[in-house]
């Protein structure tokens, strides 16, 4: 960070974080969901990908190190894993919801997203609207399941602990069809592992900001977060970590 940044640095001076182990920014990921989290054993975290780019940066900006845990999406999003000090943020391509808001607090939004309908390539499905009867997957806890909820009714709504189960499942030919955020339907349709076998057939213009979710309580780590996030976006940094990943 640049010299503006300075006070924020000066931990004594700073506000109070609040952090489960002072210095420490402890943080839980439900990986894999690439590009936003995914393992890597060669990364000093363990973890790569958009949030955690993103964390790390953030955590430069505050001079705090650095440990991420991979966890379940539904208890990051409830609130129950940060609400029990299980970490300080969660970092998970996380849709600020008012629902959440009730239990969680969040950062600024720091990615625009949207939903999205995965098929097979030689599927016959064209877009939600011929669901009727097929098996569809989607994460639970996510606002992919309440869309399909709300939108696929008539679908057969086949609900997976995480991303990495539900991928598995369509390439096993167990399900018909993903629905979940368009970054990631995209990653599978682009994965070179899959060769050319998915598709992303539709897309639901849902308006989803991704936040960084922290207790509610802990509003000195929220406000230290959103300082590092508007220095991040000011210095071009922000930027150059979202080029690296979503560039066209
Ligand atoms: N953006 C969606 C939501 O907030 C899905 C996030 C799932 N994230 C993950 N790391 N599995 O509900």
């Amino acid at each position: 960070g640049g010299d503006d940044s300075s006070s924020a640095k000066d931990t004594s001076a700073g506000p109070d974080l609040g952090l489960i182990s002072a210095g420490t920014l402890s943080v839980c990921s439900d990986v894999p969901y690439p590009p936003f989290e995914d393992f890597d054993k060669t990364a000093p975290t363990g973890f790569k990908g958009f949030d955690v780019d993103i964390v790390n940066a953030i955590a430069a900006e505050l001079d705090l190190k650095v440990t991420i845990k991979d966890s379940s999406f539904d208890a990051l999003q409830s609130g129950l894993a940060l609400n029990s000090n299980q970490c300080d943020m969660a970092a998970s391509a996380m849709t600020i919801t008012p629902e959440r808001e009730e239990k969680i607090g969040f950062s600024d939004g720091y990615y625009s997203s949207e939903q999205s309908l995965l098929v097979p390539s030689d599927s016959t499905i064209a877009g939600i609207g011929d669901l009727a009867g097929k098996k569809v997957g989607v994460q639970k806890g996510t606002t992919g399941e309440s869309y399909a909820n709300e939108n696929a009714s008539d679908a057969d709504i086949v609900v997976f602990p995480s991303d990495g189960e539900m991928y598995a499942a369509i390439k096993a030919g167990q399900i018909d069809a993903i629905l979940q955020d368009l970054p990631v339907n995209l990653d599978h349709q682009n994965d070179p592992k899959a060769a050319g076998q998915f598709k992303v057939v539709e897309t639901y213009d849902t308006g989803e900001e991704y936040g960084l979710a922290m207790k509610k309580t802990n509003t000195g780590l929220i406000e230290a977060v959103d300082k590092a996030l508007t220095t991040l976006k000011d210095n071009g940094e922000y930027q150059k970590i979202y080029d690296s990943y979503f560039a066209t």
